[in-house]
């Protein structure tokens, strides 16, 4: 019996328009209202900054809440082409996703710079999404534990107060759009892990999201698992039946 409701978040990453976005979440609006997920999850998008108005419209009277892919670990000024986290509260922005491995490999965002981010979400009330996982080589060589304990460290490192007002999302970059999941014993093995640095450092409580090709026929059996406590959708996020029936 876990303690707390599943939260179910797409990344949309990269992709829509304000045509496409428009029926996507009216299409969300509908479904939950239809009650496709007379859920216990709650429902979460995190979108392309430019659309961020655009979605705090259409979902301020609804359940769902929204949130941006990034985010500057500057506050203000000279830093051309950033987006503040004082910006995304000023949409209402629940959530941030940091240290996407996306952003880790396209842009060389490394451990230190990811906890810098998750700070700046914090110190404005927007609540980060610590991503980490690791590659297939890293899998494959046994590093996996490794790996992870070195990409939280620096979060781990803002403190237990901090932690516990983040997420942390598990995304092996290996089962990312690949198609390929994880089984859910691979998961949990290491979601475990997770949770033990998270008890250790005084927040056993932070809700760890799995990522990586999850879509409604494999939800059930990862959301079965004792430290899955929600997930982290890309491509389903983009279809508004799927991603409902994910938290189902
Ligand atoms: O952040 C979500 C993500 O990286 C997983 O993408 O398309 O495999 O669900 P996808």
């Amino acid at each position: 019996q876990k303690l707390k409701a599943l939260l179910v978040m797409g990344n949309w990453k990269m992709n829509g328009s304000l045509a496409a976005n428009a029926k996507l979440l009216a299409d969300l609006r509908t479904g939950l209202a239809e009650g496709v997920a007379e859920a216990s999850a709650h429902f979460a998008v995190c979108v392309p900054a430019p659309y961020l108005a655009q979605v705090a419209e259409a979902l301020k009277a609804t359940e769902i809440t929204w949130g941006a892919q990034d985010v500057s670990a500057r506050d203000a000024g000279a830093y051309t082409g950033e987006v503040s986290a004082a910006m995304l509260k000023d949409f209402a922005c629940t959530w941030v996703l940091v240290g996407h491995s996306e952003r880790r490999s396209m842009h060389a965002e490394g451990d230190e710079l990811v906890a810098e981010k998750a700070k700046a979400a914090l110190i404005r009330g927007v609540t980060p999404v610590v991503c980490v996982g690791e590659s297939l080589a890293e899998r494959d060589a046994g590093q996996v534990h490794e790996v992870i304990a070195k990409q939280l460290a620096p979060v781990i490192a803002l403190g237990a107060e901090s932690l516990r007002q983040m997420v942390v999302a598990y995304e092996p970059v290996w089962a990312i759009g690949t198609g390929r999941t994880a089984t859910p014993e691979q998961a949990q093995e290491v979601h475990a892990g997770i949770r033990q640095a998270l008890s250790a450092a005084g927040a056993p409580d932070v809700k760890v999201l799995y990522g990586g090709s999850v879509k409604s026929s494999n939800a059930a059996s990862l959301f079965a698992m004792p430290d899955i406590d929600g997930a982290l959708v890309g491509g389903a996020s983009l279809m508004a039946d799927e991603f409902l029936r994910i938290g189902a």
